[in-house]
């Protein structure tokens, strides 16, 4: 059977460009960027010529970026430094509802350790109210944490709106860009924000790179200590062929992004249409607020979305639902139960989001597929009534 994958939000394919990039230090080449003699050189050449390949995707200069192994990891270390500042004085945080668990779950750390923490509700469209985030905001505020793109719905946020506010209120801004970065154009200095986060494997570079961006003279304390590498912000010994790749990633990216919106909006826009137009009870989340090009986000009402994707993984297709699988337990997507929808509507959702190597014919062999299950996951539903 041919497997068609259509979970890119989830993690994306390798470009077979950032694999070349990778391997001559996946190859046996010695390759510690530290290291003065020519070997090392060699592979500090290859980590700064994709610090500023890095740089060039964010509009940003290759000294304010700090190679981490993830957008988690580089998440956590804003909120540890965070923490680690202010010691035995904790302020007050503010985070939308939606932010990616690396966020949340890194909040919740510094909620235990005495600090307030207020979470905005985004909108039902999956945006935040600027507004919202305006009122939520007190003088004890040290830092909002925002993303570009949440990784569920697709939606963007309105970061350049909060960042005005967070400047006027003196108030430092986070923004996880590990889904928008790559995909729509970021520009850190039109953005305005303090910190900005992301991750190669979201935009067909390897896992195991990531990076911190940071404004110049952002208050930042290194989590990891020891050898100093990335300017103190980061020590261990630079993960060379991971960072080549992010580097070449980050390149494709720059160079092709209007052309990957573009076609892949294509794609997207011709799959809800037909999907709106073959299967009844479809609701399409975000339509009216500005999204990723990719990811089509929808409820199918009266069918469960873990069924519908197992259906659809037996079937050959790979997508996702919003859950979260804990011990077996499928619950509710808390990013949808936080723009308010209900228990059912989040039961019922399923993400699509397609990708590179994704066709017209893909997309209309797996409405038929989509349509076919829908079907049979319904008549079995009648059936055992
Ligand atoms: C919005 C968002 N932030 C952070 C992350 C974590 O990135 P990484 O997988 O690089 O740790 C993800 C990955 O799913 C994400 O979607």
């Amino acid at each position: 059977m041919r497997r068609v994958y259509l979970d890119h939000n989830a993690t994306t394919p390798l470009d077979p460009r950032a694999l070349e990039a990778m391997l001559p230090w996946l190859a046996g080449r010695p390759a510690n960027a530290s290291s003065a003699h020519s070997f090392g050189q060699a592979a500090r050449a290859a980590v700064e010529e994709a610090r500023a390949e890095v740089a060039a995707l964010l509009g940003a200069r290759p000294i304010e970026v700090t190679f981490t192994a993830s957008g988690t990891e580089a998440n956590n270390a804003v909120l540890a430094a965070l923490g680690e500042r202010a010691g035995s004085s904790p302020g007050h945080l503010v985070l939308s509802a939606f932010e990616h668990s690396s966020v949340r779950a890194a909040v919740a750390r510094l909620e235990g350790r005495g600090w307030t923490v207020t979470r905005v509700s985004p909108e039902r469209d999956g945006v935040v109210a600027p507004a919202a985030v305006e009122a939520a905001l007190r003088p004890e505020t040290r830092l909002v944490c925002l993303m570009l793109a949440q990784n569920e719905l697709g939606t963007l946020q309105p970061v350049v709106e909060v960042a005005a506010l967070c400047r006027a209120g003196g108030v430092a801004l986070l923004c996880d860009a590990a889904q928008g970065a790559g995909k729509v154009p970021v520009e850190v200095g039109a953005l305005g924000v303090d910190y900005l986060t992301l991750g190669a494997h979201k935009f067909y570079g390897p896992v195991g790179a990531g990076a911190l961006w940071m404004r110049s003279g952002a208050l930042f304390t290194a989590a990891m200590l020891g050898g100093g590498q990335e300017r103190g912000r980061r020590s261990g010994t630079e993960n060379v062929a991971a960072i080549a790749g992010f580097g070449a990633a980050a390149r494709w990216a720059r160079l092709e992004l209007d052309e990957r919106r573009a076609r892949l909006g294509a794609l997207r826009d011709r799959f809800e249409g037909r999907l709106r137009a073959a299967t009844a009870g479809v609701s399409i989340h975000g339509v009216g607020a500005p999204r990723l090009a990719h990811t089509s986000h929808f409820a199918i009402a009266g069918v469960d979305g873990h069924d519908l994707m197992i259906r659809l993984d037996l079937a050959g297709y790979a997508v996702s639902t919003g859950s979260a699988c804990a011990s077996g337990a499928v619950e509710p997507s808390p990013t949808m139960r936080a723009a308010g929808y209900s228990a059912d509507e989040a039961a019922s959702s399923l993400r699509v989001s397609f990708g590179a190597g994704n066709d017209d014919d893909q997309v209309d062999a797996f409405l038929a597929a989509l349509e076919r299950e829908v079907g049979a996951l319904r008549g079995a539903a009648v059936v055992g009534r």
